[in-house]
């Protein structure tokens, strides 16, 4: 049955004093000192093939390789093979947390040493992109969100919903954002390889149906985390060799002629690609600076540990420890609110900027994201 949503949280607000709760997102009430974060353990991979298949191991990882001289100019055209050699990944199909599910569901014997009688030792199970989102919030000013909830035998659920606005963006991308795309896609094939020591073929094609995820678990504040993120590469030389730290994280962005432009850069883009690399613990982020004609006229390396010194003289910039607490009061807010062990129970948490984050509940709806054989898998 499909009850509208705002009816229903009308009605929950009369009978249930919890349901009128929202949670404020404004950055200062988060400005305090940075909270406990565990060093993320890489407790499993998975890979999904050029056909979106997932497979339980590490065949899709590749080999960081740059080009030998850090050079003014590594001599990479990003537009190359545009769009004649390019597969793209079809983002109609909404996977929800399914590749994430079939990694735990496989490997449940191993995640079961708790005492609390959990099938999964974990207070939340959730993408890796999922939470960047929920980091950046107290400083995002554009893009809103949809997080779907279910607590299922002892683990809360987490799998973002697209948002009107993000679908009309998609649906509508003009001919120039989808070609900046694939330059991003493209630069990864620039930089890696298929070996520890093999060197880039710029001659094949691009395939965006293929990832390679790291499964990692860690603790913020009160909260253990089980998430997963995609990989760009592992780094065999590393001077960090084990993973997640002998991961590189690969971005392109616009080259930049003036200190107001890095200003910007900082306090716009740095937080994303902060927040996306620090979470699993990947050390080093890889940024292609791209000319106006497509080729990359420079890389930087960012150590993701040493971020916030670069942007901390800047009293306008935004503050790592502001969006960690953010998220532990988030996640905590969310325990509060989802009670119900019930896996066809889902909240929805919804934010747009300048608001505050506000609920709707829903019983037996189409938001319904754990699927029966997981519910199936996990309590056998
Ligand atoms: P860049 O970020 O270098 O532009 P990721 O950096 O997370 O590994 O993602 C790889 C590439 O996917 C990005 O490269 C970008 O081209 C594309 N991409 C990622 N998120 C996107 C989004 N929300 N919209 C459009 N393209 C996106
Ligand atoms: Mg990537
Ligand atoms: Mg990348």
């Amino acid at each position: 049955g499909s009850q509208d949503p705002q009816d229903y949280h009308i009605k929950r607000q009369k009978s249930d004093p919890k349901a009128s709760l929202t949670f404020p997102v404004t950055a200062s009430r988060y400005d305090a000192p940075f909270p406990f974060y565990r060093r993320p353990a890489e407790i499993g991979r998975f890979s999904l093939d050029a056909q979106r298949c997932y497979h339980g191991d590490a065949r899709q990882l590749r080999y960081y390789a740059p080009p030998p001289m850090e050079g003014p100019t590594p001599g990479f055209d990003l537009r190359d093979g545009y769009p004649d050699r390019y597969v793209k990944r079809d983002e109609d199909v909404r996977e929800g947390l399914d590749h994430l599910l079939k990694w735990v569901a496989q490997n449940q014997k191993e995640l079961q040493t708790d005492d609390k009688g959990r099938p999964l030792n974990a207070d939340f199970v959730t993408w890796r992109g999922h939470l960047t989102k929920v980091l950046t919030t107290p400083y995002e000013t554009r893009d809103g969100w949809l997080l779907a909830v279910s607590l299922f035998r002892g683990t809360l659920y987490i799998s973002e919903v697209e948002t009107e606005a993000a679908r009309e963006e998609r649906e509508h991308r003009s001919e120039l954002l989808k070609e900046l795309a694939y330059m991003g896609y493209k630069f990864e094939q620039y930089m890696c390889a298929d070996t520890p020591d093999g060197t880039p073929d710029p001659s094949g094609v691009v395939n965006t149906n293929e990832a390679f995820c790291t499964v990692i678990r860690t603790r913020l504040g009160t909260h253990s985390l089980l998430f997963s993120g995609e990989v760009d590469c592992t780094d065999p030389r590393s001077p960090w060799p084990d993973p997640p730290s002998c991961y590189v994280e690969l971005k392109t962005s616009k080259v930049m002629h003036s200190l107001a432009h890095r200003k910007n850069f900082y306090r716009q883009k740095m937080i994303k690609w902060w927040a996306q690399s620090f979470l699993p613990g990947v050390s080093r982020i890889v940024a292609g600076y791209r000319g106006p004609d497509g080729s990359v006229v420079g890389l930087e390396t960012f150590e993701t540990m040493k971020i916030f010194q670069l942007i901390k003289e800047d009293p306008g910039c935004w503050k790592p420890a502001v969006c960690m607490n953010f998220c532990a009061a988030f996640l905590a807010f969310v325990k509060k609110v989802v009670t119900e062990d019930n896996p066809k129970l889902v909240h929805l948490f919804a934010w747009e900027p300048g608001h505050p984050i506000s609920y709707t509940v829903h019983r037996d709806s189409d938001y319904i994201f754990l699927p029966d054989w997981y519910v199936e898998a996990m309590s056998t």
